[in-house]
């Protein structure tokens, strides 16, 4: 079970200092968010955040594509250090290409899911993805509740993972607190974003552990 913090919810004006404090704490992975003010109605990072950043840390950089021409990013963000990169599967007949792409650029992918899109546009892809990213709240904001609804679909994509002998992670992104994180593991993912739910507590590397062993507690449970 992984836990990966969402620099979004981090102190914009110390980012450095921040992804430091998210490693101390014990994360393997940091979670970028990436907004084009065209996906989303928000703009966050770009590419030279990454490369400040790579240095700085040995975790993983999963790096959320929110954007509506991620081809014209996916060479910089390798290039910066990004170890993963997602894409949205709302992009619809450019997906496979943007797929090859990553994997082309010798990265780990990943494609998310919005709430209100239907799970059936992920199946063609199933077998091509190191990760399949479910969003539970309508992406372009942290600190959102978190959307109940969206629980059966990390449920199917458990199914499917067991059922066609897939190798992929399930990450779950939006509203994760304590609560959540158990909801979620328990439907079947294994992998957890939280921003609001960790940065924004003084104590990160407390919050971090209980999430963890939360986490851990439902995996064990399932299995
Ligand atoms: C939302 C982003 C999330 C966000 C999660 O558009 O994709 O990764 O940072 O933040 P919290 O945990 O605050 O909901
Ligand atoms: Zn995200």
């Amino acid at each position: 079970m992984i836990i990966a913090p969402s620099l979004l919810a981090a102190n914009i004006g110390k980012l450095a200092a921040e992804t430091i404090r998210a490693e101390k704490a014990g994360a393997q992975w940091l979670h970028l968010d990436i907004m084009d003010g065209h996906f989303v109605p928000n703009i966050s990072f770009g590419p030279e955040v990454v490369r400040v950043l790579r240095p700085l840390t040995r975790m993983f950089l999963d790096v959320h594509l929110m954007c509506s021409r991620p081809e014209i990013l996916l060479e910089s963000f390798a290039k910066a250090g990004a170890d993963q990169m997602t894409v949205h599967v709302e992009l619809g007949d450019r997906v496979t290409p943007l797929l090859w792409k990553i994997k082309a650029l010798d990265k780990r992918v990943g494609l998310a899911i919005n709430p209100p899109t239907s799970m059936s546009h992920l199946e063609p892809y199933l077998g091509q993805i190191d990760l399949l990213l479910i969003m539970t709240v309508n992406p372009g904001f942290g600190g959102q509740p978190f959307i109940t609804e969206t629980l059966p679909k990390i449920q199917q994509a458990s199914e499917w993972r067991r059922e066609k002998k897939i190798d992929c992670r399930i990450e779950a992104d939006g509203g994760i607190d304590f609560h959540t994180a158990a909801e979620c593991a328990h439907a079947g993912a294994d992998t957890f974003v939280s921003g609001t739910g960790l940065f924004k507590r003084r104590n990160f590397r407390a919050a971090l552990r209980k999430m963890q062993k939360i986490v851990d507690a439902q995996a064990r449970s399932r299995s």
